[in-house]
């Protein structure tokens, strides 16, 4: 991956931060957006240690203001962009969905939806100008199933696995390579906190017998984000121990 160039949404944590290192690892320089500076900045300086170019821009993925400075300022800073992995994402209050408020369901929308088409827009604009690029989006297990006490969330991943597929049919012959992923639940610092028999009993209920680890979610995306995925298009890959399968 050397010479090329990938943007991160969501990079200061999580999955963003995992597929970042993966990245850098191969050799890509990376553009790390995230609303969090501090956490922002520690992924970009991780990526540097590992070798390669990394800046990061502060942007809220809901406004399509921030989301055209962080493509504005890759392609100054870079001159392209060639691999997308649009990704971050809320996930709600967890109360059943009829007693969900319209300001909760709005953000949601408006993070998970909006600003997943707003990157998509303004990115794979630019790589329709040089040639094409491959973009992963982030759905989740509560994308392809239901998911109770997250209605909106998974009216979102849903919606977002609708546009992935829609836009590989659209853009595949001007080579934007597109696909999502559907992790499951993965033992980020949110779910660390959990109690260990509440860690336990969320472990269990997966037909491995455990929860993901983000590097694991980290590992698929560059896989996916790089040539070696060349012919996988429009594809939803679940990464979750077998949960979708139930
Ligand atoms: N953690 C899981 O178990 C899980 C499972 C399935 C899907 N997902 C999805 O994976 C993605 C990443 O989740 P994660 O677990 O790595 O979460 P995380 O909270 O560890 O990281 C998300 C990052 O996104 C940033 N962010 C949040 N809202 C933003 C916004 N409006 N603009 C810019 N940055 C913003 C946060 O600051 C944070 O750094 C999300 O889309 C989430 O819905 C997570």
């Amino acid at each position: 991956m050397k010479n090329k160039t990938a943007i991160i949404t969501g990079g200061g944590s999580g999955f963003g931060r995992e597929a970042a290192l993966k990245l850098a690892q191969k050799g890509a320089n990376i553009t790390i957006v995230d609303l969090s500076e501090q956490t922002g900045q520690e992924t970009v300086q991780l990526c540097k240690d590992l070798g390669v170019d990394a800046i990061f821009v502060q942007a809220d993925v809901g406004k399509v203001e921030d989301v055209k400075k962080y493509v504005a300022e890759t392609i100054n800073h870079f001159g392209k962009i060639d691999m997308f992995f649009n990704n971050a994402g809320i996930s709600g209050s967890g109360v059943r969905t009829l007693e969900c408020s319209e300001e909760e369901f709005d953000a949601i929308v408006n993070v998970n939806l909006k600003g997943a088409f707003y990157g998509l827009k303004y990115v794979a604009n630019e790589m329709l100008k040089t040639g094409g690029g491959s973009i992963v989006n982030t759905a989740s297990l509560g994308g392809v199933v239901g998911m109770p006490t997250l209605g909106a969330y998974s009216a979102t991943k849903h919606a977002v696995i609708g546009l992935t597929k829609t836009i590989a049919g659209e853009y595949g012959k001007e080579n934007i390579r597109i696909n999502a992923i559907a992790p499951g639940t993965n033992e980020t610092p949110m779910v660390k906190a959990f109690p260990p028999d509440a860690i336990k009993a969320m472990g269990d209920a997966v037909p491995m017998g455990r929860l993901g680890q983000p590097h694991e979610v980290g590992n698929v995306v560059a896989f996916l984000l790089s040539d070696e995925a060349s012919y996988i298009h429009g594809a939803v890959i679940s990464i979750d121990g077998g949960s979708a399968a139930l």
